[in-house]
């Protein structure tokens, strides 16, 4: 990372062998500073409260009075906001989980690269949403051909127009969704033309795809079999560095719950979920909605919207929120002459059509997500 400004680090750590290694990687550099390493956990958030550091590193595995687990838990609900690594070991994997203060994870042995490259993320990602300068969104659903691509491709270009600078990323890595519904040629650049040591702003630049429609597009690799290539720590690396840059993301994804998916929507700040009044959506949908719920995100971070809202197929509104478990939040109508049309020329129906009541319906879902005005955008 270009980045030079310096990271005040507090480690707790009690493994004298692991804080050595820790100190050796930071003193062959300039970009972190390593204010103290304490080895007894219940001194850490008072410590954290004198020092400020930037960046909290704790060993999931510290032992004594306070234990690793019941540090983070203490450093997340200690209103300090600090970002917390944590380190931990093979035989222990954890996943990153920002709602339970764990906003990254480092398993050992790792390189004073990665040290610094996470120590550095970790600390960009938690100003970006501090400051709430982007939003990012991901469209799901575990059902295929219920409107992902449709409506990220439409909800992108709809904030675009709101006057956010608005990047969409073509998480459906396979298929390309986009790229198909753009027509774009297969030797304009994807997620693949990034570096995968150090991304760059620059770099991200030279790979965006500029629609017309005023958005930068992520483009998927142009090829089937080149999916497998993207790493789920590609994409996280790619959307903590997009923060910096767009004030909004939308990601469109695939049906497919894979690694990347999973990482898709852990950088995501909300998961807009699409259903429709087909029993099968409904049936993905709730067994989505449980593994949600025990991967640890939060009721907030899942939005429902209902797609073809107008086509109830015998199901009524109430039977859908009694199955789902709550009251969709955002509802869009079908319109089928208009958005398969717009979709077959690859133009977005909020331009092609502004007025129609599906376009109105969708900058009504963007204005809500991008946080301008309250409540939910459902028709009544
Ligand atoms: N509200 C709507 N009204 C009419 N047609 C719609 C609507 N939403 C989506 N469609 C149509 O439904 C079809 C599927 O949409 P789309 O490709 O966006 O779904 P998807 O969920 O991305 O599919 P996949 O699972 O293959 O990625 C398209 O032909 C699209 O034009
Ligand atoms: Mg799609």
């Amino acid at each position: 990372m270009a980045n030079t400004t310096s990271i005040r680090l507090l480690v707790a750590e009690d493994v004298p062998q692991v804080s050595q290694h820790v100190r050796n990687l930071l003193s062959i550099q300039s970009q972190v500073k390593l204010l103290e390493v304490l080895t007894d956990g219940s001194k850490v958030v008072d410590a954290a409260r004198q020092l400020r550091p930037d960046v909290v590193m704790v060993d999931l595995l510290l032992q004594g009075k306070v234990k690793g687990p019941q540090l983070i838990e203490r450093l997340r609900d200690s209103g300090l906001e600090i970002p917390v690594v944590v380190l931990t070991v093979p035989q222990h994997p954890l996943a990153r989980d920002p709602n339970r203060g764990i906003d990254a994870v480092l398993t050992l042995p790792f390189s004073g690269f990665e040290l610094v490259n996470t120590l550095a993320h970790t600390m960009t990602d938690r100003q970006a949403r501090a400051a709430g300068v982007c939003r990012v969104i991901s469209v799901f659903s575990p059902k295929g051909g219920v409107g992902k691509t449709t409506i990220a491709f439409n909800l992108a270009v709809a904030m675009g127009q709101m006057g956010l600078s608005t990047a969409l990323i073509d998480g459906s890595l396979q298929y390309g969704d986009l790229r198909a519904l753009l027509k774009v040629p297969n030797d304009v650049p994807s997620i693949l033309d990034l570096p995968t040591d150090r991304v760059q702003q620059s770099d991200l630049h030279d790979v965006m795809w500029r629609d017309p429609a005023g958005i930068d597009i992520l483009l998927a690799p142009p090829r089937v079999e080149m999916a497998e290539m993207v790493t789920a720590r590609d994409v996280e690396k790619t959307i903590s560095l997009l923060r910096r840059l767009y004030e909004a993301i939308v990601i469109d994804t695939p049906t497919t719950l894979s690694e990347v998916t999973l990482a898709l929507l852990d950088s995501s700040d909300i998961i807009l979920s699409i259903v429709t009044y087909d029993s099968t959506t409904i049936h993905n949908t709730i067994a989505v909605a449980e593994a949600f719920a025990s991967i640890g995100y939060t009721a907030d971070k899942v939005r429902y919207l209902v797609n073809r809202a107008d086509s109830s197929g015998g199901i009524s509104r109430e039977e859908l929120a009694r199955a789902i478990g709550r009251k969709p939040d955002f509802e869009m109508i079908s319109d089928g002459r208009l958005v398969v049309q717009a979709n077959n020329e690859g133009m977005p129906f909020v331009v092609a059509s502004p007025d129609a009541a599906v376009s109105r319906d969708v900058r009504r879902i963007a204005t809500a997500l991008a946080g301008r005005t309250a409540g939910a955008a459902v028709r009544h």
